[in-house]
């Protein structure tokens, strides 16, 4: 049995006082702790804040992104190990946000660079991870341009291949995959629940061909893309849909805590 897993990825949001209230709101709303796992990743500059408001309680401290170095003349970057003695279990790599794919386009083309992780940077920051016991969270998803060309499991394919092949079938089975179609970030469209679930069945085949199916049955595969209280049940309900990776929604605790308690 896999345990559905919840991820509030809360991007660049909240101050202090912002991020103070929707723990304590969390907190509160869940009242004890719920049947799935529950994960908060906060932007990097709060996460030892959050951490402490968080204690030993039911919901775990997660990361947004991370470097792959050890230490070293990287300007700007965080550690696995800093995220570790920072107290997060968790990091999110590979978001199309930080590949450059925005389903809600707020920056020009020529900026995009900027965010220039790619399936190489993605596999790296997995495997110095895995390698300080921290569980990547490993996002996925096609563009609607890729959609509407058909070519949705085979950009997936490739993205997981790119990223995970040549890992141990023990690391595959331990990290969480999300599918995030890229059209249905932050757009309110969600994914239909038929369709979800064909794809992240596609991903569970892609990962039994990399890890056996064995392995490739223990890895949990969340979806994420608008995910909200109303429409989180239909998605969770899915054979191969072992819970959420949530942005927006995460930001409203009761909203969140609903999501949580429909990951039963
Ligand atoms: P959204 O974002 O829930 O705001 O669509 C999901 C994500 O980017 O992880």
């Amino acid at each position: 049995m896999r345990r559905p897993v919840v991820a509030g990825n809360w991007k660049m949001n909240g101050t202090v006082a912002e991020a103070t209230a929707i723990v304590r709101g969390l907190l509160a709303a869940l009242d004890g702790a719920p049947t799935a796992e529950v994960w908060v990743c906060p932007p990097t500059v709060w996460l030892t804040t959050v951490g402490s408001l968080l204690g030993d309680g039911p919901v775990r401290l997660g990361a947004q992104d991370v470097f792959w170095a050890e230490k070293g003349a990287f300007t700007g970057q965080t550690s696995p190990a800093m995220l570790k003695e920072a107290g997060v279990g968790a990091c999110i790599v590979g978001h199309s946000e930080t590949r450059g794919r925005f389903g809600k386009l707020e920056v020009l083309d020529t900026s995009l660079g900027f965010f220039a992780e790619t399936d190489e940077t993605v596999g790296l920051k997995v495997r110095s991870l895995l390698a300080v016991g921290l569980t990547p969270v490993v996002c996925v998803g096609e563009t609607i341009v890729e959609r509407e060309a058909g070519q949705t499991d085979s950009v997936i394919e490739g993205q997981i291949r790119g990223a995970l092949g040549g890992l141990s079938p023990e690391s595959v089975g331990s990290l969480i995959v999300a599918y995030e179609p890229v059209w249905a970030i932050g757009t309110g469209r969600t994914c239909d629940a038929a369709e979800a679930e064909r794809v992240c069945g596609a991903i569970r085949g892609v990962l039994g061909s990399l890890a056996g199916t064995q392995q490739a049955e223990s890895t949990r595969i969340l979806y994420g893309g608008s995910v909200k209280a109303d429409n989180a049940s239909e998605l969770f309900a899915q054979l191969n849909i072992d819970g959420g990776l949530v942005g927006g929604a995460s930001l409203d605790p009761v909203g969140f805590a609903q999501i949580v308690l429909s990951a039963q």
